[in-house]
């Protein structure tokens, strides 16, 4: 049996995990955002850890997961991230964290993909998403076949990693009280989806409303798959910018997998 652990905030990584699993066959997807109250012990022949680049290194659920996890050693384990094409040392550095915790990572791969981060640019729609949803699912016959050859690659970004090391940690200073600049419109029902979509539980529904915690990940998880698009942040950079979703995850689809 092969296993993977994803953690996905707009269904970038799960299409890459769920393409992944149809090649490798007999293979078992794992939500990180899930295992976060427990140590998580993985075995499989292969264990898979597939996750976007957030802050030029890992998400910060992911940390959490690492933090509590270890991997059988008959265990054949493979980095895959992905990100919007700037991922600098993040795999590098994913696989020092993981040596720190005595799991040995064989192979690392990147595939650029479409960018989820609304303050900085305006993710993709129509047919620009889609086609750069192909190319992500195009990469991946050359992961498989290495994968199931057990073929070692080189981790990527090693020469990255320190600037990505310092670069992930600053941004994650102040990220918790980030949440202070999302803010709901009148479109805004209370039907709670973000509440239950929300890997670091930081939503509530008061009166009706979304309140912000202040353990807020960064992700935007809420802001992507608000059905009314009624979350809102920061007034300025992020008014009018798409909604993104990778176009083979439907809601449901998403929904289903935050609960698995
Ligand atoms: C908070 C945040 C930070 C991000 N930081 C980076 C980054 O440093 N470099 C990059 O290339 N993409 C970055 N991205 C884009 C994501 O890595 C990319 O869109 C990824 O494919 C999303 O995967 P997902 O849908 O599985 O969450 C960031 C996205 C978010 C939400």
């Amino acid at each position: 049996m092969n296993r993977i652990y994803v953690y996905s905030s707009t269904g970038n990584s799960l299409a890459l995990a769920e393409g992944m699993a149809r090649r490798l066959g007999d293979c078992e997807l794992v939500n990180m955002a899930r295992c976060l109250e427990r140590d998580e012990e993985a075995s499989g022949e292969t264990v898979g850890l597939v996750f976007p680049v957030h802050a030029f290194g890992l998400p910060a659920v992911v940390r959490r997961f690492f933090d509590r996890l270890s991997v059988d050693g008959g265990s054949w384990v493979y980095l895959l991230l992905d990100s919007a094409g700037m991922p600098l040392g993040a795999p590098a550095l994913a696989a020092k964290i993981l040596a720190g915790r005595s799991v040995a990572v064989r192979a690392g791969f990147h595939v650029a993909m479409a960018g989820n981060y609304p303050p900085l640019y305006n993710p993709p729609s129509g047919e620009k998403r889609q086609a750069l949803a192909e190319r992500g699912e195009g990469a991946l016959d050359a992961i498989a076949e290495s994968v199931i050859g057990r073929r070692g690659v080189a981790v990527p970004g090693r020469h990255l990693r320190f600037l990505s090391e310092f670069l992930n940690a600053k941004a994650f200073e102040k990220t918790a009280e980030g949440d202070r600049r999302f803010f709901v419109d009148d479109g805004c029902d209370g039907c709670g989806l973000c509440a239950e979509l929300c890997p670091a539980g930081d939503i509530v529904i008061e009166a009706g409303r979304p309140r912000w915690r202040h353990r807020c990940t960064g992700c935007f998880t809420c802001f992507h798959w608000c059905p009314h698009e009624a979350i809102q942040y920061n007034r300025s950079s992020s008014a009018g910018r798409n909604r993104y979703r990778h176009p083979s995850i439907s809601p449901e689809r998403y929904r289903r997998w935050c609960r698995s």
